[in-house]
């Protein structure tokens, strides 16, 4: 089991989740795993034979995520998101607010590759960041893409989530909550700042990515729903 399924069955095995949705799949690696008694995947491009796998219970949409909303309205509410699919900003904003009109005040989300390893990674476009990063002699194909920015947009805009990025064993991922709403100062106010920042930026603000270890993380949320 990867880090993501482990973190997505602990935050379930919690919360009681009887609905998961994972927003890109890809070769099903996380999705698989995942024990939760409903499932659905959305993917434009699934790499495994999602038949094999498919019934009334675990179903399958090899599409984008913005026509699996648009087409699947009334899908109902889920207790765990994962949002994994196309790591560019303006797509996971569109992710995370279609994913809040699909949750409830008791759901879990997580956001995957919040946290760039370096300059490269953290660049919007993945072949431009290889071609770069092995042009300065690395080999490494590291990509989280800008997906970072989106801790920025919960922070200063959306006051009623709460969040910890769990930065230990596994990728960074940023889990959010329904909280209670209490007023956070913002740093940017400003949509196209965030839009518009870089890794430096990040790095100069990393404390607003609130940093947790992964049980730190998981028993944070669980203990804020508790008490919804
Ligand atoms: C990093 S992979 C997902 C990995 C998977 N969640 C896991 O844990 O093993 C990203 C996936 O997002 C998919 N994707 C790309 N654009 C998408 C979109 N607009 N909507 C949904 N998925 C998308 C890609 O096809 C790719 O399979």
């Amino acid at each position: 089991m990867n880090f993501s399924a482990r973190r997505i069955n602990a935050l379930a095995g919690r919360l009681g989740v009887e609905r998961y949705l994972e927003i890109g799949v890809r070769a099903g690696a996380t999705f698989l795993d995942v024990e939760v008694p409903e499932r659905v995947a959305v993917d434009p491009g699934f790499v495994f034979d999602t038949a094999v796998h498919a019934n009334a219970m675990t179903r399958f949409h090899a599409i984008t995520s913005d026509r699996y909303f648009s087409e699947f309205p009334k899908d109902g509410d889920f207790g765990i998101v994962f949002i994994d699919g196309l790591h560019v900003f303006e797509q996971v904003v569109r992710d995370l607010t279609n994913t809040l009109a699909h949750t409830t005040r008791r759901s879990a989300i997580l956001i995957d590759d919040t946290l760039p390893d370096d300059v490269y990674s953290a660049h919007r476009q993945q072949a431009e960041a290889h071609r770069l990063r092995h042009q300065a002699g690395d080999k490494s194909n590291a990509w989280h893409g800008d997906v970072f920015k989106i801790v920025f947009l919960i922070h200063d805009f959306f006051p009623f989530l709460d969040y910890r990025t769990i930065n230990e064993n596994g990728n960074p991922q940023t889990l959010v909550w329904y909280g209670k709403g209490t007023a956070r100062k913002p740093i940017y106010d400003d949509l196209e700042a965030i839009s518009r920042m870089t890794w430096f930026d990040l790095q100069r603000h990393l404390p607003v990515l609130r940093l947790a270890k992964e049980a730190e993380a998981i028993d944070e949320c669980c203990q804020a729903i508790a008490g919804h």
